[in-house]
């Protein structure tokens, strides 16, 4: 079953054309990938699938409804059925850990209930084996921690299809493997269709169902990661190979 559909979209920035005639489709409770060189218009993808921006044609289709027809008090209504975990994506300083994450609840799905507000918040870290850590400071978190309780942010909601732009960028290695179970775990144990965009091209190849390249805009490889493997698309050949090659040992 898809769960998300594009089709023909296209985005321009004044003379700058992003995308060209982007048709894709997600498989629900699946993980796909976007990959492909910085500046290609990945995260221009998912900004407009999940309607932070507008394109200037095309269509985004999310189940039986087409998000790009309607108007923005039912478009915000279903984007609580996604969640997003952005690049530096930031936590409150000011706030704990525990009202952190109980900020999304209160705000966005209007949540007032205490307790609940509690429960779900103890689930969450205890999900992310982080139990207990309501009450620390955000400043007093490691680099891998605050990580993990953006993560924790953003899978609150329990969303149904969670995006994720470049998650593991700028960490070391393993810290990006946790981040890369993590994207697995939430989609094996807690069924969530996850779209990824990454620059771990291995780690593409390993954990989705489904892969997307994208360059300049254009779709030049998508499917399994057996077959966009094979592709005899030569951008494609030639980034799969220098991924791959790193290797020297
Ligand atoms: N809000 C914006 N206004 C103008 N240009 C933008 C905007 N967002 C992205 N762009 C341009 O669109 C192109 C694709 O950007 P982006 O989707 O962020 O690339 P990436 O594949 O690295 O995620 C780049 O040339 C970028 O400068
Ligand atoms: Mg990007």
């Amino acid at each position: 079953m898809t769960i998300i559909r594009t089709k023909n979209l296209t985005k321009s920035f004044y003379n700058n054309h992003v995308l060209r005639d982007v048709s894709i489709e997600i498989p629900e409770k699946s993980i796909s990938a976007v990959i492909g060189q910085s500046g290609t218009g990945k995260s221009v993808l998912i900004k407009t699938i999940i309607g932070m921006l507008k394109p200037d044609s095309g269509e985004v289709w999310f189940k039986d409804k087409e998000l790009t027809a309607l108007d923005q008090n039912k478009l915000l209504e279903i984007r609580k059925c996604f969640g997003y975990s952005f690049q530096n994506a930031a936590l409150f300083d000011s706030m704990n850990v525990g009202q952190n994450l109980a900020f999304p609840l209160e705000e966005s799905l209007h949540i007032k209930d205490h307790q609940k507000i509690q429960k779900r918040v103890k689930e969450i870290l205890d999900w992310i084996e982080l139990p207990g850590i309501e009450l620390k400071r955000i400043d007093e978190l490691s680099g891998g921690m605050r990580k993990r309780v953006g993560f924790a942010r953003s899978l609150i909601m329990r969303p149904e299809v969670l995006f994720f732009d470049e998650p593991t960028t700028g960490l070391d290695p393993v810290l990006s493997e946790t981040i890369n179970n993590l994207v697995v775990r939430v989609n094996r144990e807690l069924d969530i269709t996850c779209v990824l965009i990454t620059h771990d091209i291995p780690a593409a190849f390993r954990i989705a169902d489904k892969i997307v390249f994208l360059d300049q805009g254009y779709i030049v490889a998508d499917g399994s990661p057996a077959e966009v493997a094979v592709s005899d698309h030569q951008m494609v050949k030639d980034f799969i190979k220098i991924s791959f090659s790193e290797l020297k040992v």
